[in-house]
């Protein structure tokens, strides 16, 4: 950590130009090497990835799943770790080899299954190139069907309560992982998503509570099909099956043995990840967004504190948790959720309808808030809000008005922006904050209005849909985009989804790479040296046009690249 050198030296790469190549582009001087992929065996006993089958339920089980997201490295004693989310699957592209128009028999839907979770692999350099190392210790799967504990306010309470577990303190595994975080004790925290999408009734009439609504649950799921195998994602028989998901689950990566923990006092939404941070006063501050058009952003703070080496178990179950209210004069405040403010019988049910107690509360509407992130040189936090298309058009299912205005400026956001905001006297539980705009992303070529950006944006840096955040240890803003790649019309110039890097005291913005046609650049951790960056290649060729990694006629495989510079020093 140090001081901000001046924009024209802050950081030690030259631009690149946007392009649509199917290819990771980085500046000269960098190299890219792919070190793991969707369908890579973690055990040498796994079979290798099969481009005709895309394999079965039984080959993917104990590969490495699909479509990277959050991810983090962790040094245990002498080894490195790679701990990754596996968000979801394009069905696609991992039923592939079904014929037009034939359905997914049990097998296709099962390896569907088992593509979702976490996948955690030990990496190690081997001839100047990372790679996996297979039947590791510390190699492990973690899948929809891997049980979990349920701790915290709502561990036990009625609404938790189904068939499989009538205590309702436990859960059957974690899936559509988006984010993660990382707390200061060395776990991983994994951020459950669109969770309800994998949820269906056989009878399509069947009409779920207006609970369930506000989190898009329905007769119908998004096509993974997963009641057809498993009938507790059949929501008609199992009604509080759903309310199992939609938390921060904590991982040890330590303990390959040990139960993962369902973190119910973080609240349940759409959680797209978790930034953990340690107060001055040794408190433990949670940020996280819930992504979806007109929902809310929210804080949790610990009762305890932490001291190293010291007892962690009660810091994620024992706590406050508040949502944002942002005022149009560059001030916001944190709202406590309790049950006086939201009229709710207790905190257990404020962590399970958590976005009921953020409307009684009156929470701002934000234009979909992805990933959160701390600078680590200062009391600062940005969140990427990452687009509205259809603000006014659509609301949230049983959500709130979504009016234009604050950190959600523009009416049609097709494009996005960062919001940062800074607690009074540096304090992470203070209550007050002031807030700003670090970028309005936009198309200054094409628009001259508030769609062009703000003025840190140009004809060379322009991208839309900022999603992936975080700061790396030196206090760069590293910004990835899942935006609109079509590089056509309002997105032209824009080329394939990328990577920039941002100076948050100078606004400099400087674009760092280009992924391949049709992915999202998402999810991204160092070696602990800083001298490797990890980044996810998420869901290339989601519409067909991508053969990525291996070029030619191959599958595309969403994969982990690390990436490193050619004389060895520090990325950024
Ligand atoms: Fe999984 Fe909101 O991105
Ligand atoms: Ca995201
Ligand atoms: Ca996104
Ligand atoms: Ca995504």
């Amino acid at each position: 950590p140090g001081t901000a050198k001046a924009a024209s030296d802050r950081f030690a790469f030259k631009q690149i130009p946007a392009n649509t190549d199917d290819a990771v582009t980085v500046p000269d001087g960098y190299n890219v090497d792919v070190m793991v992929r969707w369908g890579d065996p973690l055990w040498s006993n796994g079979a290798e990835f099969d481009h005709a089958t895309r394999g079965t339920a039984g080959s993917q089980a104990t590969a490495f799943g699909d479509n990277i997201d959050g991810m983090e490295v962790y040094a245990i004693g002498d080894k490195m770790v790679l701990v990754a989310n596996n968000e979801y699957t394009n069905r696609k592209i991992i039923w592939g080899n079904r014929e037009e128009g034939k359905s997914a028999n049990d097998d296709d839907v099962n390896k569907g299954k088992m593509a979702h979770g976490i996948s955690i692999v030990e990496i190690r350099p081997e001839n100047g190139k990372w790679t996996i190392v297979k039947d590791s210790q510390l190699n492990r799967r973690i899948t929809p069907d891997t049980e979990m504990e349920l701790t915290g306010p709502a561990a036990g309470h009625d609404l938790l309560k189904t068939a499989a577990d009538p205590t309702g303190k436990k859960s059957m595994g974690t899936w559509n992982n988006c984010g993660n975080g990382s707390t200061p004790w060395g776990t991983y925290l994994t951020c459950e998503e669109n969770f309800n999408g994998y949820f269906s009734a056989a009878d399509e009439n069947h009409e779920v509570s207006p609970e369930l609504n506000r989190y898009g649950i329905s007769s119908k799921d998004w096509g993974y099909g997963w009641a057809q195998v498993d009938e507790r994602f059949d929501v008609s028989k199992h009604p509080n099956e759903p309310n199992r998901a939609g938390y921060v689950v904590e991982i040890d990566p330590r303990d390959p043995n040990s139960t993962p923990k369902k973190r119910t006092a973080l609240g349940r939404f759409k959680h797209e990840n978790a930034e953990a941070v340690v107060n001055n006063d040794g408190r433990v501050v949670v940020y996280m967004g819930d992504d979806e058009r007109g929902e809310f952003l929210y804080r949790f703070v610990s009762d305890g504190v932490f001291a190293p080496g010291g007892p962690t178990e009660g810091l994620l179950n024992e706590g406050t948790i508040s949502v944002a209210k942002f005022y149009p004069n560059g001030t916001g405040e944190w709202l406590e959720l309790t049950p006086e403010t939201t009229g709710m019988a207790n905190k257990a049910e404020i962590c399970v309808h958590t976005r009921q107690a953020g409307s009684a509360v009156g929470a701002t509407t934000m234009d979909r808030p992805e990933w959160v992130t701390s600078n680590p040189n200062t009391a600062e936090i940005y969140c990427a809000l990452t687009n509205n298309k259809n603000r006014g058009i659509k609301p949230n299912a049983g959500g709130d008005p979504t009016p234009v205005g604050g950190p959600n400026p523009r009416e049609a956001n097709n494009y996005g922006q960062i919001v940062r905001w800074r607690p009074k006297d540096g304090d992470h539980t203070s209550k007050d904050f002031t807030w700003d705009l670090f970028v309005l992303a936009g198309n200054p070529t094409v628009h001259q209005d508030a769609n062009k950006g703000s003025d840190n944006v140009n004809a060379d840096n322009m991208f839309n849909s900022p999603d992936g955040l975080k700061f790396d240890s030196n206090g760069i803003l590293w910004i990835q985009t899942d935006g609109n790649y079509s590089n056509a019309e309002g997105f032209a110039g824009h080329g394939n989804n990328q990577m920039l890097a941002g100076d948050p005291v100078t606004g400099e913005i400087r674009r760092f790479l280009v992924g391949p046609k049709e992915c999202e650049v998402t999810g991204m951790t160092w070696s602990p040296d800083l001298r490797t960056m990890f980044v996810g290649i998420q869901h290339p060729g989601e519409r067909g046009e991508s053969h990525w990694p291996e070029g030619g006629d191959a599958v595309p495989r969403s994969a982990v690249i690390a990436i490193t510079r050619k004389d060895g020093g520090p990325m950024g």
